[in-house]
């Protein structure tokens, strides 16, 4: 049982005295000098590479932001050219193993090299500044090369993860108006090859604006080429020149765009600009994650997400960190293939989700003890609230209760991590993500706005500004209006529930909107009902986000069908397998519901509760809103059989 938002039995932790001696911020002075926020972003904004300084810090049109306004600067310039004086250029960059166990490094030196020839050929191929370029890619040294090459060309990249189905990423293209597509030929998956061209030709059957794709050799999967359009990465990277200055763009010109789920079936293109973003992501990588010199830095989220974007590539690339980049899974070809790589590799940080933490614990301690941990000195986790259960387990059998653990508060939204420790001074609770980073101010306010009293539950607000926040949502401000900041003026809302305890510290409980989190991954519960009714044996669908022991929540779906179909486990296959081919395997549904009637008001709205009070198998509570009584008597028996 997952025990989120409630209150650790134990004290807290802290990091040991030596952790703290090393520490990169071991001054608890820093959140009071951060008060001044303009101060302390601007000052960390001067530790970037500027080609022309800012005129203004933040100019602030609520919700409209500009941060460093006026200021030139280019990302991969900061990942890249910055570090190629001294010794940093024979640093390594990269340290990359794929699935079967074959590796590459990449000095800075040398993906500086690749990014630039891969820059130029973007050049070639037609790409220009303000083009949107997507990238449908496995997680492989190229996909960073791909993501820094466009940024160096100031065309913004969208990048679609590589477990997105075919229409997934139809929508994504053409919400974009991508020009052009940088995939691979397939991407090794357990053991097999997810055909990734393949998906993109299946895609691109109905969209007129991509005119080019190249395609990475990955896996010698046989696939189709078209002459016109389609080109092979090695190919086009032939006799290319290294020499590619990189564009001066400003500070607020978009670095990339990033489509997250949100409450309508309509995915958001979530806009980040460049020099706020890039601010905002250093920073926090740094000060959080401790970074030293000689770390191994280890994030294992694919590039497809945000934690990809933010901090395995653009935070510690900026920052000169070695970043250690696994393409595979946990369980292949073993369950204890992560701590192989630790200790292969030596990791000294971490960064990881709950869902996957959990799985380790189910899989038992005697994977990790088969290997030599003793390189790490710093655990990250994620993406969804990390159960004390799980935290104690992370924290016992990886860190050998050495290391502390940086529970990472934030969002695609907002960019960067915004409530987390920083491990030389902030005493942990198991299960609270602790207080807002220097610089950020966030609050638990009720629905009108007012801070609510102390563990008392009400929803996560950031109220001021920060630099690496969303700026719209592509092509639709009336919707980045409305969505975050329709609720308090000028605040942001994040649509989480949250309680802060006497000591200030948060407990993110989850999500109060539509949205599921699915192993750390939000599906918008509109996106699936969407697929299923697309289904021609489906009338009406609802979806609900249910407990799951490993994955947080899984998707439970209930369904009527239309006239003349009817009900049986192949049918319920069948429309588990369709969720996942329209959307992506991630969105399959754990559980799928038949049933006559779904419960409704009189105005004709599902309440999700009673199905949320079915599926957990709970009593049901009020029904006093319900049109009529019959659903909840078809579904009471669901529950029973
Ligand atoms: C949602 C954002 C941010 C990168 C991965 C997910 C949940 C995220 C935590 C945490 C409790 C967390 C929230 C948030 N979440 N981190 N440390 N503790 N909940 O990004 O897909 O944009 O999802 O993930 O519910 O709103 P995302």
């Amino acid at each position: 049982m997952i025990s989120t938002g409630t209150h650790s039995l134990q004290n807290g932790f802290n990091a040991s005295e030596e952790f703290k001696k090393k520490a990169l911020i071991s001054d608890p002075g820093i959140y009071e000098t951060a008060e001044d926020r303009l101060a302390f972003w601007a000052e960390r904004a001067a530790t970037l590479s500027w080609f022309k300084t800012w005129d203004t810090v933040l100019e602030w049109n609520p919700p409209f932001a500009k941060w460093f306004d006026g200021g030139k600067i280019n990302a991969a310039y900061n990942c890249l050219d910055r570090h190629l004086e001294g010794s940093r250029a024979d640093k390594k960059a990269i340290i990359f193993e794929g699935e079967n166990g074959d590796t590459r490094e990449l000095t800075y030196q040398e993906l500086y090299d690749e990014v630039c020839k891969f820059a130029n050929v973007l050049r070639t191929l037609g790409v220009k500044k303000g083009d949107v370029v997507t990238i449908y890619m496995p997680m492989i040294p190229e996909a960073v090369v791909a993501m820094l090459a466009c940024a160096r060309i100031g065309a913004p990249h969208s990048v679609v993860f590589g477990g997105f189905s075919p229409d997934a990423l139809r929508d994504r293209i053409n919400d974009a108006h991508s020009k052009i597509v940088i995939t691979a030929d397939g991407s090794y998956r357990r053991g097999k090859i997810l055909p990734l061209k393949e998906n993109v030709d299946e895609a691109l059957q109905n969209v007129t604006t991509v005119e080019k794709v190249i395609i990475v050799n990955r896996t010698g999967l046989d696939i189709n080429v078209c002459s016109e359009r389609d080109f092979w990465y090695h190919d086009v990277m032939k006799d290319v020149s290294p020499v590619c200055p990189a564009e001066e763009t400003d500070a607020e010109d978009i670095l990339f765009i990033l489509y997250t789920s949100g409450t309508t079936g309509k995915p958001k293109g979530v806009v980040h600009t460049t020099g706020g973003y890039l601010t905002g992501v250093a920073t926090t990588h740094e000060y959080i994650f401790d970074i030293k010199d000689d770390d191994v830095y280890w994030c294992t989220a694919d590039i497809g997400w945000i934690t990809g974007h933010s901090y395995l590539v653009y935070g510690p690339l900026t920052n000169g960190t070695t970043v250690f980049m696994f393409e595979g899974t946990p369980d292949y070809p073993e369950k204890d293939r992560y701590w192989e790589l630790v200790s292969k590799y030596g990791v000294t940080i971490l960064y990881t989700a709950p869902t996957a933490i959990r799985t380790f614990m189910k899989w038992g301690q005697h994977y990790p003890e088969k290997h030599n941990l003793s390189s790490l000195r710093l655990l990250g986790s994620v993406g969804e609230p990390i159960n004390p259960e799980a935290w104690m387990w992370y924290y016992n059998h990886i860190g050998g209760e050495r290391c502390p653990i940086v529970d990472t508060w934030w969002q695609t939204e907002t960019g960067m991590i915004m409530i987390t420790p920083l491990p030389g001074i902030t005493e942990m609770k198991p299960g609270s993500c602790t207080v807002p980073f220097p610089g950020i101010k966030a609050e638990i306010l009720n629905r009108s706005g007012q801070p609510v009293a102390h563990d008392e539950v009400g929803y996560v607000a950031i109220t001021e500004p920060w630099p690496a926040m969303l700026r719209t949502i592509y092509g639709d401000d009336k919707r980045y209006k409305d969505t975050y900041w329709g609720n308090w003026p000028g605040r942001y809302f994040a649509g989480d529930g949250a309680k802060v305890d006497g000591d200030g510290y948060f407990w993110i409980i989850g999500r109060v909107d539509d949205v599921i989190n699915v192993s750390g991954h939000r599906i918008g519960t509109a996106e699936v009902e969407s697929a299923l009714v697309e289904h021609s044996a489906v009338a009406e669908a609802a979806c609900i986000g249910k407990n799951h022991d490993v994955k947080g929540q899984a998707i439970a779906a209930f369904v009527t069908l239309r006239e003349g179909y009817v009900a049986s486990d192949i049918l319920v296959q069948e429309l588990k397998n369709h969720v996942a081919a329209k959307i992506g395997a991630i969105a399959r549904p754990d559980e799928i519901h038949l049933t006559p009637e779904l419960p409704k008001t009189r105005s004709g709205k599902i309440i999700r509760r009673i199905l949320r009070d079915i599926a957990e198998g709970r009593p049901i509570g009020d029904t006093t809103t319900l049109a009529d009584e019959s659903a909840v008597i078809a579904l009471q028996s669901i529950k029973n059989s």
